[in-house]
């Protein structure tokens, strides 16, 4: 299996750090360090015929490739992997976007997802949409920016394991930087569809130029050369390498540090629990994000993230790296087993209660994204520990040697053997 292996796993130190992080982290800061690397160098084979016009038709059969590669004649691009689904490709190599959406998950109907690779250079085209986009960089580096309807601006870089947040209506765009970069988006819509967002260049196709001319006050001539269809994903212009040459700053000033776009969760601790590692990011250090919350979840081989539900939300996973397997209770007597590797994407409705065990010889890494204002959740064990004996010994007929060992502190990921 093929992993992003990208986003840093946590190191041990002398004190525990806590659940969150600090509220420094939002936004851009002078002392930030986006070491932008080099293009990785990803092993594959493409099939004969795989550059040519894909208009000829020709068959590909991709079953016995070694790493096959979402790439079309001139369009797509690499893929360090992992996979999720059918990808759309950008122009020329630029890079590629796949999603998951109530089209292929019905019952995933709070949340979409898209993972979204882009070469060196390449853009997300200049764009806005009607949902909030939530998003985690898996790997590489982007500069992001932004203008808000008071007219501030925003620029940032954000590398493997920083988050963003763009409200619905705010237009911005992506550009990865020196290494490309790959990133997941999350959005508090089940039904979006990465079709159909409002890009910059389709506003300018379908606006009279006579129109442009009057509301921009300049001459019609002025777009004789826009382009005639969308761009969507492209190649472009590397983006200069000091982050101030693209800071436009005008009267309005710039997004306040507390309404920043920007968490850069990659440099928070993670904290340490008995069989792996849990860190949270949601509205109380990044404001902006106001309905997101989101745990990065580590579970070393053989541990498992413990019995928990969500009492205000429903729960859109996606796998980072290794295998794990998840079983979902459902009221009165539904459960149901999956199993997931990197790239997959799982979803648990609000107060189903559920759990994932690490099935692999590798630590599994996953994201849990809440539609929340505060990241809860109720764990059984600290449920349990925490109601008076004789109630849980009347209804559940256990003894008082095994009520007394239950633990009233959440334990998050418990440890356990892979022989289990
Ligand atoms: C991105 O993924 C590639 C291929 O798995 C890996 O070699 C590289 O280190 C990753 N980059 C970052 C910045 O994590
Ligand atoms: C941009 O300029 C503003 C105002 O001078 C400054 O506060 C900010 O740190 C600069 N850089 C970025 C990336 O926002
Ligand atoms: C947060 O999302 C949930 C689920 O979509 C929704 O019911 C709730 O109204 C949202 N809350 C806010 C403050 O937007
Ligand atoms: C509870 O368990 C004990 C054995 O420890 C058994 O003797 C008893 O019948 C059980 N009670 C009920 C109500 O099932």
């Amino acid at each position: 299996m093929c992993l992003v292996g990208t986003i840093a796993a946590p190191t041990k130190r002398a004190s525990n750090p806590p659940l969150r992080g600090s509220e420094a982290l939002v936004g851009y800061s002078t002392t930030e360090n986006i070491a932008s690397g080099t293009q990785p160098d990803i092993k594959y084979s493409l099939l004969p015929g795989q550059k040519e016009n894909p208009d000829i038709g020709s068959y590909l059969d991709f079953e016995n490739v070694d790493n096959p590669q979402p790439i079309r004649g001139s369009t797509g691009s690499d893929d360090p992997g992992p996979r999720l689904s059918h990808n759309r490709l950008g122009i020329d190599g630029a890079g590629w976007a796949r999603q998951e959406n109530t089209v292929v998950m019905p019952d995933a109907t709070d949340m979409a997802g898209v993972d979204m690779r882009l070469e060196p250079g390449g853009y997300r085209e200049l764009h806005w949409h009607v949902a909030g986009e939530w998003s985690l960089v898996l790997n590489g580096s982007c500069r992001i920016q932004a203008v808000n309807p008071d007219g501030q601006t925003f620029v940032d870089d954000l590398t493997a394991g920083d988050v963003w947040f763009f409200p619905p209506g705010v237009p911005h765009s992506i550009q990865a930087l020196s290494d490309g970069v790959e990133f997941l988006l999350v959005f508090d819509q089940g039904d979006f569809n990465e079709d159909n967002t409002f890009l910059a260049t389709e506003v300018f196709l379908h606006t009279p130029k006579s129109v442009l001319s009057k509301n921009l006050g300049v001459p019609v001539s002025a777009f004789d050369n826009i382009p005639d269809d969308e761009l969507y994903i492209f190649e472009g212009t590397p983006a200069p390498e000091d982050i101030e040459e693209q800071n436009v700053t005008t009267q309005s000033g710039v997004v306040p540090r507390t309404q920043s776009y920007s968490y850069h969760f990659s440099e928070q601790p993670a904290h340490e629990v008995a069989g792996g590692s849990v860190k949270i990011v949601d509205p109380l250090t990044f404001p902006i994000a106001s309905n997101f919350s989101a745990a990065i979840v580590t579970v070393h081989p053989g541990g498992m993230r413990e019995i928990h539900w969500h009492p205000t939300s429903d729960e859109w996973t996606f796998f980072i790296q290794g295998q794990g397997r998840a079983t979902l209770f459902t009221a009165p007597d539904a459960a149901t087993t999956f199993d997931y590797r990197a790239g997959d994407v799982g979803y648990f409705p609000q107060s189903n209660s559920h759990y994932i065990e690490n099935t692999g010889d590798e630590d599994l890494m996953f994201v849990e994204v809440l539609q929340a204002s505060q990241f809860t959740d109720m764990a059984l064990g600290q449920w349990l520990a925490s109601t008076p004996k004789q109630i849980v010994a009347d209804t559940l007929n256990l003894s008082d040697s095994t009520l007394s060992q239950l633990k009233t502190e959440k334990q998050y990921v418990v440890a356990g053997s892979t022989s289990d």
